[in-house]
């Protein structure tokens, strides 16, 4: 189902209890396909300056850390550093936003930051996942894509997959979902759908106590409940499909 709030909600700084106590957090949300958004709002949902010029094209100091290329993505140390900061006007479609998720002073993110990767892509998680994770995604969708998947992986299982259809019944839909022993539980199914073929996007997963968080170029947009409570074993995310992949890392925020 898609959420209620608007993007205004989400940049208007007001209304939000912040239930979790974390510095300009977003609120508690059910998940995707569990109805709306009451008493929450996004204030600041994620808070952090634009560095000018941010991903993608072009590369102002301080918008990814740890380049492999020179004037790729400026280096850990540079003001405005990871995570979420973006550039206004960095992704079409997307208004100026504040960096999607709160950032630690010095967090340094774990991955492959070079770019481009090949897809499929593996991207381990040492120890699982735990709360206060952050992976972030860059790509790129291809023209005439037909979809694209995160697979957060124990195993064979999938614990949390991430499914953009770009072409289903000639309509678009994100399809989340966890396979146990190769058997699909049943599908929760978003709606909304800030992909478009040919743009780049950035996609942010937040790991917390009880469910996965996404956001997509800096706006909230689903969340998805555990149903593989030992977050410990899962350590890996499979990224695969039609996209081109800029970047895949993670970090504690
Ligand atoms: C299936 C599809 C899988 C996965 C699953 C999710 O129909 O073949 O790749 O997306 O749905 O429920």
């Amino acid at each position: 189902m898609a959420d209620s709030f608007s993007l205004n909600d989400a940049l208007s700084g007001s209304g939000n209890p912040n239930p979790q106590g974390w510095p300009g957090a977003w609120g508690n949300q059910p998940g995707a396909g569990a109805g709306g958004y009451p008493g929450a709002s996004y204030p600041g949902a994620y808070p952090g300056q634009a560095p000018p010029g941010a991903y993608p094209g072009q590369a102002p100091p301080g918008a990814y850390p740890s380049p492999a290329a020179p004037g790729a993505y400026p280096g850990p140390t540079a003001p405005g550093a990871y995570p979420g900061p973006t550039a206004p006007g960095a992704y079409p479609g997307q208004p100026s936003a504040p960096g999607a998720y709160p950032s630690a002073p010095g967090a340094v993110p774990y991955g492959n930051t070079a770019g481009p990767l090949t897809v499929p892509y593996d991207l381990p998680l040492p120890g699982g996942v735990m709360p206060r994770m952050l992976i972030t995604i860059l790509g790129t969708v291809k023209p005439d894509a037909n979809r694209f998947a995160l697979d957060f992986k124990r195993g064979n299982d999938v614990a949390f997959h991430f499914n953009p259809r770009f072409r289903e019944n000639n309509s678009r839909v994100i399809v989340c979902n966890t396979k146990v022993d190769n058997s699909w539980g049943k599908e929760e199914r978003q709606a909304a759908f800030p992909f478009q073929s040919g743009q780049p996007f950035k996609i942010q997963v937040l790991v917390e106590l009880d469910h996965f968080k996404v956001a997509v170029n800096d706006a909230h947009l689903l969340q998805y409940n555990h149903r593989m409570r030992n977050l410990k074993e899962i350590n890996k995310l499979g990224i695969s499909g039609d996209i081109n992949l800029t970047s895949a890392t993670h970090a504690m925020i």
